[in-house]
């Protein structure tokens, strides 16, 4: 008789990844408390399966693959895959699936509410009512901007920032300007993007919204050097990973009004400090990473992830494979 193919999943998921992983007939395990696993439990759980289902939380770096060499595979419950030493993975021939698309509505959509936020101050006056603040009206206090017709800046162009795109487009017709490595003829087509380099992304963005991959090259990217060249009216738009922006510089920037304003659902650390500076400026908007966090891309994340490591196991093909090059 065949041993089942044992799956661990590092976290409670939606359920529809782990019915259809079940329904393949294999043994499939979740971490059952609330809380990330630590190194050593994760070190335990993994030696005894197959195929690990990780999240973004798990470190999988280079000594843990190595001594993890058995795993058929990795399939990561998050689109972005920071947390895994990928060329460690590639060149040990264990392959990672991710979950892209089924998250790019919902991360958008938080990118376009925290630049809604920002410009309108949402969250200070929010506050500053819960606090017993609301006086009589003041003509002159709490001014925000408007965004129609101002420049989008979008700093890695993929599926989530055409996303967020199509939404400052439609809603404001703001000009789409990008940076990227390669063109983006699609945005280029069908919003007038105008490819950019960095420091004309930086001088021209009234809103510049970062939704690269967290890698050596993209991370601090934005400090105080980026910030000094931006305009002293532009609101930074970070749902893409904290490691992207120095934290330090970014406080300072808009302690100095070097910039106008922040929006960040990635922090650098998560979770932020409850005593943030960040958390009490007027125009800054913080929430607590929760760009995929709605029922369809949950849902959608969950199928994905299952769907990876089936069509691995029946056809020894990942539909979404970051490193292609670990398959024999
Ligand atoms: C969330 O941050 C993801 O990478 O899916």
């Amino acid at each position: 008789m065949d041993i089942p193919i044992q799956v661990f999943i590092t976290r409670k998921i939606p359920h529809i990844g782990i019915e259809m992983l079940r329904k393949e007939g294999y043994l499939v395990s979740v971490w059952p408390e609330e809380r990330p696993m630590t190194s050593e439990e994760l070190m335990m759980a993994s030696k005894s399966t197959d195929i690990l289902l990780s999240l973004g939380e798990n470190k999988l770096d280079a000594y843990f693959l190595q001594q993890n060499q058995h795993l058929k595979m990795i399939s990561q419950f998050a689109v972005g895959y920071d947390n895994i030493n990928i060329p460690e993975a590639t060149r040990l021939g264990i392959p990672v699936g991710n979950t892209p698309d089924v998250l790019s509505e919902a991360t958008a959509d938080i990118a376009f509410g925290l630049m809604i936020a920002v410009s309108r101050k949402f969250f200070f006056n929010h506050k500053m009512i819960i606090e017993g603040g609301w006086g009589s009206f003041k003509p002159m206090a709490y001014l925000g901007q408007e965004l129609s017709g101002k420049t989008l800046g979008i700093y890695g162009l993929g599926a989530i920032g055409m996303v967020m795109a199509q939404r400052c487009q439609g809603a404001y017709g703001m000009n789409i300007i990008y940076c990227n490595r390669s063109s983006n003829e699609f945005a280029e087509e069908k919003f007038n993007a105008v490819k950019v380099d960095f420091d004309d992304l930086l001088a021209q963005s009234d809103v510049l919204s970062v939704h690269s991959v967290l890698s050596d090259e993209t991370r601090g990217k934005f400090n105080a050097a980026s910030f000094s060249k931006m305009k002293s009216s532009a609101i930074f738009i970070n749902t893409a990973r904290g490691g992207i922006h120095n934290e330090e510089d970014l406080i300072e920037a808009l302690n100095n009004k070097t910039i106008w304003g922040a929006g960040l659902d990635v922090t650098n650390p998560e979770p932020m400090h409850k005593d943030n500076a960040l958390l009490n400026m007027e125009n800054v908007a913080i929430l607590p990473h929760i760009g995929s966090a709605t029922v369809e891309a949950r849902d959608g994340m969950s199928r994905l992830a299952a769907e990876n490591i089936i069509s691995y196991l029946k056809s020894g093909i990942i539909p979404h494979c970051v490193n292609p090059g670990a398959i024999q």
